[in-house]
């Protein structure tokens, strides 16, 4: 049985989607897929590119401790805040209820992909599972009642990916922001009314460019930006990307950039040695 699930990049509003602002993200055409088979004795999982043990441990909390053999492949880059553990919490709870004969709900999907990247960190707000199950281009907010998820047109424009090469942790990053609040209540609020405005500018790349430019110097103000990242953002924007930012939990991972030509950017970022590519593709802009 297979299941998949879809990475995200989060457009705008990370960090303060958890303390209930509202963020914007896309899937991308990457993704993580699992294949279980039945085994005779203990589960056995084969995690691929997850050598993160936390991850093994959180598949056999969930499929039990005997009769499975897991498979994991995967395309989403692991630790670059491009959601390649919610992608993975996605694709086991389709299999899994695939195997079992159910066909899945959306909300049961979320709520299996909550449950294992509650072992990432400890208040995830839930944006990648919802995106992971969904794909396209999602408004995503956590509320009391539950999260309320819209899913929006997608924009005329792409996103392209800039890899900073090294990983960060997304537990070390969220309880970093939570130890320095309420210092930065400010800038996480500053964050999810750029975010709303951002909403009301949304075909339009010119107009988000800057606003995401806008949203990485917030997302620097609350620790979370490292100077490999700020480069990656200049590179960007030197190479005629009309905004960039960090995307996903920072420390590491991805910044993302948007522009007129996805092409020159990628050009840009790789006579820089940086690995680029367009991982959301828009139509033609007008
Ligand atoms: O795991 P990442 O790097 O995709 O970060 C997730 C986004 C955060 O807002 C930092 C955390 C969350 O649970 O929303």
């Amino acid at each position: 049985m297979t299941g998949s699930g879809r990475g995200k990049l989060i457009l705008c509003g990370e960090h303060a989607v958890v303390y209930g602002w509202p963020a914007l993200a896309f899937g991308t055409s990457l993704e993580t897929r699992v294949t279980l088979r039945d085994r005779p004795g203990p589960t056995d999982v084969a995690a691929g590119c997850f050598r993160d043990a936390r991850i093994v441990d959180a598949l056999v909390a969930e499929l039990g401790p005997d009769g499975v053999e897991v498979d994991v492949q995967s395309d989403i880059p692991v630790g670059r805040g491009m959601g390649s553990s919610a992608a993975l919490a996605v694709a086991l709870a389709r299999a899994a209820a695939a195997r079992r004969g159910d066909a899945p709900t959306d909300d049961a999907i979320d709520a299996a992909a909550l449950r294992i990247e509650r072992t990432f960190h400890g208040t995830p707000s839930g944006i990648d599972g919802a995106v992971a199950a969904r794909g396209g281009l999602v408004a995503f907010r956590r509320t009391e009642a539950g999260p309320v998820i819209e899913r929006l047109s997608p924009p005329p424009w792409s996103v392209v990916v800039l890899d900073s090469g090294c990983a960060g942790d997304t537990r070390v990053m969220v309880d970093g922001v939570r130890s320095r609040r309420p210092g930065v209540d400010d800038a996480l609020a500053r964050i999810g009314a750029l975010v709303e405005d951002i909403r009301t500018v949304l075909p339009d790349v010119d107009a988000v460019g800057p606003r995401l430019v806008e949203n990485h110097f917030l997302l620097r103000e609350i620790g979370v930006s490292t100077p490999d990242l700020d480069a990656l953002v200049s590179i960007a924007l030197r190479s005629g990307a009309s905004g960039a930012k960090l995307s996903g939990a920072g420390g590491g991972g991805v910044v993302i950039a948007v522009g007129r030509d996805p092409d020159r950017i990628v050009q840009g970022a790789m006579q820089h040695g940086i690995p680029a590519f367009v991982a959301v593709q828009g139509g033609a802009l007008s």
